[in-house]
């Protein structure tokens, strides 16, 4: 598989945070890693990005054991909840800053800068500063420093949190079709449900540092593996594609 990950466990203090967590995920797929606030996704995401490293256990990626690897020279690019930007650089100069590090000569990194602000509808705001940019354009220019650095895997934590609801489903399907259309392998965490039915090929739900499913979403919806998957799904209803797939997923408010 192309992205592996064996055995992972990590610990704060006498707190095991993620316990002994193995999934695998194929090249160019998307993955939702989707569980409730404090169940160790972010963990997770660090550990797959080199931010933390993990007490045991190893993580593959395309052959290659990168468990130990520091962040800058992983081939792993994360967006993060808040953006991360540089305040002090416009767009493109935070676009564009990754490539700094990957011996590209300045006018290339500029016109793939360029061509990933086009991607992500943002071509004319190169020369703005971050603090012209609305949440969402922030979020955009995010996702195109990300993906400008043509990682193997790109990690994304949460990345719609901070958005209205309106605009956050406006970014799943843009995500989406982007992901598809550049055969980007990803991982997507969050704790919304709706949002990780939409988005996943396949979705890992964890509980407690556990993984407890991995699968298809429609797998996971007809197949729940324990009463915890259930109810914790069970807060939507499901407008199902003549196709077998998930079209649609209706929030319901008797909660
Ligand atoms: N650096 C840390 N030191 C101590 N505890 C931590 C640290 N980071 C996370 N935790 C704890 O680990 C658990 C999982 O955190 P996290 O991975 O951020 O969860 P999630 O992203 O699923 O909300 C939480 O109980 C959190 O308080
Ligand atoms: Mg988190």
């Amino acid at each position: 598989m192309y992205l592996e990950l064996e055995h992972i466990k990590k610990s704060f203090g006498d707190k095991t945070v993620v316990d002994d967590l193995s999934f695998s995920l194929e090249q160019g797929k998307l993955l939702c890693i989707l569980g409730s606030s404090g169940c160790g996704k972010t963990t997770t995401l660090n550990m797959i990005g080199g931010f933390l490293r993990p007490d045991s256990g190893r993580i593959i990626l395309d052959g290659q054991d990168i468990t130990e690897m520091t962040p800058e020279y992983r081939p792993v690019a994360t967006v993060f909840q808040s953006y991360g930007l540089f305040p002090h650089m416009n767009v493109i100069q935070n676009v564009t800053y990754g490539l700094k590090f990957r011996h590209i000569d300045r006018k290339d990194a500029i016109e793939r800068g360029e061509r990933y602000l086009d991607l992500v509808g943002l071509h004319e705001y190169s020369k703005y500063r971050i603090d012209e940019l609305s949440g969402g354009q922030q979020q955009r220019v995010a996702l195109a420093r990300a993906l400008a650095v043509e990682p193997k895997l790109c990690l994304l934590d949460e990345p719609f949190s901070n958005l209205d609801a309106a605009l956050r489903v406006k970014m799943r399907v843009e995500l989406k079709k982007l992901q598809e259309e550049l055969g980007i392998t990803m991982v997507f965490v969050t704790h919304d449900q709706e949002e990780a039915i939409i988005l996943s090929d396949f979705m890992t739900i964890m509980d407690q540092g556990r993984l407890v499913q991995m699968d298809t979403p429609e797998n996971i919806y007809r197949n729940p593996s324990n009463s915890y998957v259930s109810e914790f799904l069970g807060l939507k209803d499901i407008v199902w594609g003549e196709d077998g797939k998930i079209m649609k997923v209706i929030a319901n408010e008797k909660l």
